[in-house]
C-alpha cells in the first residue's frame, strides 16, 4: 500500500510515522508529502528522510476544490492508497473526501468529542479538565467530527503548564498515529456506522 502525509507544521507526527515505516510497524510506502505552507519544517524531514515533497501555494487557486484537485492529482501520480493528516491546518473539501472515503486519517490534540477545533489543549487546560489527550480518527467534510480509531488519554495535572502538557499530548499522538495507521495497513479496521471494530 502507498499513502502520503499531508502536514502544515512542526512535522513531529510526519517524523513518527517516517520512523515506524522505518521500524517495520508499518508496512506500506509513505510516498509523498504535501504542505501548504512553505516554510513547515515536515517538508524538510521529508526531504531528510529523501520523501518527495510538495509545497502548494493555496492562493494559487480561487477555492478548497480547486487546491484539493491539485492535491489528488499528486496522489494519484504517486498511486496512493490512503492519506494521512498530519498537523494539516485546513479543511478538506468533500471532493476531496470523496476521492478517498474511510482512507483519510486525521490526528486531534483532544479525547473527541471534547475540544473540537484548532486550540483544542488550549481549551482543555484552560477549562479546567483533569483528563485530556489525543484521538486519531476517520475524516469526513465536518471538522473533527469521523469515527474514532485509537484514543490516548492524558492527565492535566495540578502543576501542568500548557507548555508540559502539549509535550504529552505529542508524545501520545507520537504513540497511536502509527498504531492507527498500522491498524488500517493490516485490514484491521471495520466501520460500522460511527463505529470503528477491530477485526482479529
Ligand atoms: C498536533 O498536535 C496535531 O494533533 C494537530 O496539529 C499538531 C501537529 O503537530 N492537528 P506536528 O506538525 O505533527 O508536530
Amino acid at each position: 500500500m502507498n499513502f502520503a502525509v499531508l502536514a502544515s507544521g512542526r512535522g513531529g507526527n510526519l517524523q513518527a510515522i517516517i520512523n515506524a515505516v522505518h521500524a517495520g510497524q508499518i508496512k506500506a510506502h509513505l510516498k509523498v508529502v504535501i504542505s501548504d505552507k512553505k516554510d513547515a519544517y515536515a517538508l524538510e524531514i521529508a526531504k531528510q528522510a529523501k520523501i518527495p515533497a510538495y509545497y502548494i501555494n493555496p492562493k494559487d487557486f480561487s477555492d478548497r476544490v480547486s487546491l484539493d484537485r491539485a492535491i489528488i492529482q499528486h496522489l494519484h501520480e504517486y498511486h496512493v492508497d490512503f492519506v494521512v493528516l498530519a498537523g494539516y491546518m485546513r479543511l478538506v473539501s468533500s471532493y476531496f473526501v470523496d476521492q478517498y472515503p474511510n482512507k483519510i486519517l486525521n490526528i486531534h490534540p483532544s479525547l473527541l468529542p471534547a475540544f473540537k477545533g484548532m486550540h483544542a489543549m488550549k481549551d482543555a487546560f484552560e477549562y479546567g479538565a483533569k483528563v485530556t489527550g489525543a484521538t486519531v480518527h476517520f475524516v469526513v467534510e465536518q471538522m473533527d467530527e469521523g469515527a474514532v480509531i485509537v484514543q490516548e488519554p492524558v492527565r492535566i495535572e495540578s502543576n501542568d503548564t500548557l507548555e508540559s502538557l502539549a509535550e504529552k499530548i505529542h508524545a501520545a499522538e507520537h504513540r497511536i498515529y502509527p498504531q492507527a495507521i498500522e491498524l488500517l495497513v493490516n485490514g484491521k479496521l471495520k466501520i460500522e456506522g460511527r463505529k470503528v471494530i477491530l477485526k482479529n
